[in-house]
């Protein structure tokens, strides 16, 4: 048994069971690019901080955009995302995995939701209307963004709505307050389950835990022995680190765990590395094992909107310069 300390969360991953076709695999590995450049694109400016994203919840926000985008704005798109959102086959594909991730039936709780805030008096094309409705949870709003008070309550009160009652603060008034704003893209995803195999509260510890700055603090342990997935591999420049594979209720969705190997090796290292194709080889590779777990017990605190706010402005779509252009111009909603 080889004994397991695990240091930062990595990377969430749902894989999506059904399906063997070509096309399938491809838009499945497009999608997890995706995922990967967003999160890179995320944890770089974060600087070694702890980073939770749930990059289906920004997909799905871009699909919607890309229903109602034309021009140069829905090449931005389609070069982000990947796919064309058009493509009956997409559509089909992107509804499957949703509905599979979404599937409480075996285990997790997974809800995704999308909704556009849209001026009030905005003509609307009723394609795009059709679309909206069709798409992934999705709804459409009438805001009145002239009144940043009552759109901010009308907004948070549709996440509280989607998220079991969660964070019902994340909208602030100077996000939306602009008399420019005629559109807000609101998703949210809501995740509750419980590991496949549960760690005893009595089992936790304080234990040394080395954080990416080299400090070691005590910090309370889980621990159990289970059999998980597991396996060692290396980057490009010969960084070794194992991964292991923590299933949740139903064995649908997954914690992908990644540990370097040596401590001098930071986490960065590793994920300059990471791939849709580089995972796709764990998720083959890994081999079933008991050994002795150790996770850090850890929870996520509401530091959302700063890094969030942060984070949105490295993930620009839209060059700045043709960016208000660009809405008028290229969405025909
Ligand atoms: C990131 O952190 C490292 C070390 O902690 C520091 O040297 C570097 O200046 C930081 N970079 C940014 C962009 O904050
Ligand atoms: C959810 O999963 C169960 C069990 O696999 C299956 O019987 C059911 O049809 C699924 N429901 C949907 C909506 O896909
Ligand atoms: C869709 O959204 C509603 C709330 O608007 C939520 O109750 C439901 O669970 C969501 N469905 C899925 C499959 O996420
Ligand atoms: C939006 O709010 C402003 C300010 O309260 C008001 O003048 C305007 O008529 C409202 N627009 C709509 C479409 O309700
Ligand atoms: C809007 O909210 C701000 C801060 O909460 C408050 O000072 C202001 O009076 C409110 N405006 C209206 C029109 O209710």
């Amino acid at each position: 048994m080889l004994p397991l300390v695990f240091t930062v969360l990595v990377l969430y991953s749902c894989f999506l069971t059904s399906g063997s076709c070509d096309l399938y695999d491809e838009l499945k590995e497009l999608k997890t690019e995706f995922d990967i450049n967003l999160y890179q694109r995320l944890a770089e400016p974060e600087n070694r901080t702890n980073l939770i994203v749930a990059p289906a919840s920004v997909s799905i926000s871009l699909g919607l955009l890309q229903f109602g985008a034309r021009g140069n704005t829905f090449m931005q798109l389609e070069n982000a995302l990947g796919y064309n959102i058009h493509d009956p086959k997409v559509q089909d594909f992107l509804h499957t995995g949703y509905e599979e991730v979404t599937n409480s039936s075996q285990g997790p709780v997974v809800q995704l939701a999308c909704a556009l805030f849209v001026q009030a008096g905005v003509h609307l094309s009723p394609d795009f209307i059709e679309h909206t409705a069709l798409w992934a949870n999705s709804s459409l709003q009438k805001i009145n963004f002239s009144e940043p008070n009552s759109t901010a309550a009308q907004i948070n009160e549709w996440v509280t709505g989607n998220t079991e009652g969660g964070e019902a603060d994340c909208i602030h008034l100077d996000t939306v307050g602009s008399p420019l704003t005629q559109m807000a893209v609101v998703s949210t995803m809501y995740f509750k389950s419980t590991w496949q195999k549960k760690f005893s509260f009595t089992d936790t510890q304080s234990l040394p835990f080395t954080t990416a700055e080299g400090v070691t603090l005590k910090v309370p342990t889980m621990y159990h022995m289970a059999e998980v997935n597991y396996g060692q591999f290396h980057t490009a420049s010969l960084e070794r680190f194992s991964v292991a594979e923590l299933p949740y209720l139903g064995e649908t969705v997954s914690m992908f765990v990644v540990l370097p190997s040596d401590r001098r090796t930071s986490l960065t290292q590793i994920e300059s590395h990471l791939s849709a194709k580089i995972i796709t080889v764990w998720a083959n590779s890994l081999k079933r094992m008991k050994m002795d777990i150790f996770l850090p017990s850890y929870g996520a605190i509401k530091k959302i909107s700063n890094s969030y706010l942060q984070s949105r402005q490295t993930f620009s779509l839209f060059p700045k310069a043709c960016q208000y252009r660009d809405k008028q111009e290229s969405y025909h909603l």
